[in-house]
């Protein structure tokens, strides 16, 4: 699968423009994270970029989002590690997330949240004054994007890296992006 045929495919998919966005975030942190660690960008970078491709489709149903998610990315040709780590990033379906892949998927998606809200917070709205320590800051305090999940997040040590190694390496990969994310 080409970049192009994964994208094409979120575009025949999503219509929520703010989800494209994340979806081009947790490829941006994916792709960080796998040259951190030495996996495959390729590989990593595409799990992220179509993981919740299915969020429409599914109605946002918890029961069926991401198996379908899984589905239509094993239909484009991902194989079966990338299709695990995009069907275990809900935690609904109970299966535990075992490869580094998994565990990078699941910290970098909610991650992507916290770092867009803490840009938006700013009088420019833009990322390229954030640095990490606000963003930590932010991470903090509890009221704060609360939907961006701390333990979630804080789930980075899992693969290795602390918190602010993994806030410095995500909000990098988004300023890198910066302009596909309007921020
Ligand atoms: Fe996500």
């Amino acid at each position: 699968m080409t970049r192009k045929e994964a994208l094409d495919s979120i575009k025949a998919n999503v219509e929520n423009q703010n989800l494209v966005k994340h979806m081009l975030a947790a490829e941006a942190i994916m792709r960080a994270l796998a040259r951190r660690l030495g996996e495959d960008e390729v590989e990593w970078g595409l799990t992220g970029l179509l993981h919740d491709i299915d969020m429409e489709l599914t109605e946002g149903d918890m029961n069926t989002h991401s198996k379908l998610g899984a589905d239509l990315a094993r239909e484009l040709g991902a194989n079966e590690t990338m299709a695990h780590a995009i069907l275990c990033h809900n935690e609904a379906h109970g299966i535990p997330r075992e490869t580094k892949l998994d565990k990078a998927l699941f910290c970098a998606d909610p991650l992507t949240g916290l770092i867009s809200a803490a840009a938006l917070v700013r009088p420019d709205k833009k990322l390229t004054g954030l640095e990490a320590k606000s963003v930590r800051k932010k991470f903090k305090d509890k009221s704060f994007a609360a939907g961006a999940n701390r333990e979630q997040i804080s789930l980075c040590g899992e693969i290795g890296l602390e918190l602010e190694e993994f806030t410095e390496l995500g909000l990098e990969a988004m300023k890198g992006i910066a302009p596909d994310l309007g921020l």
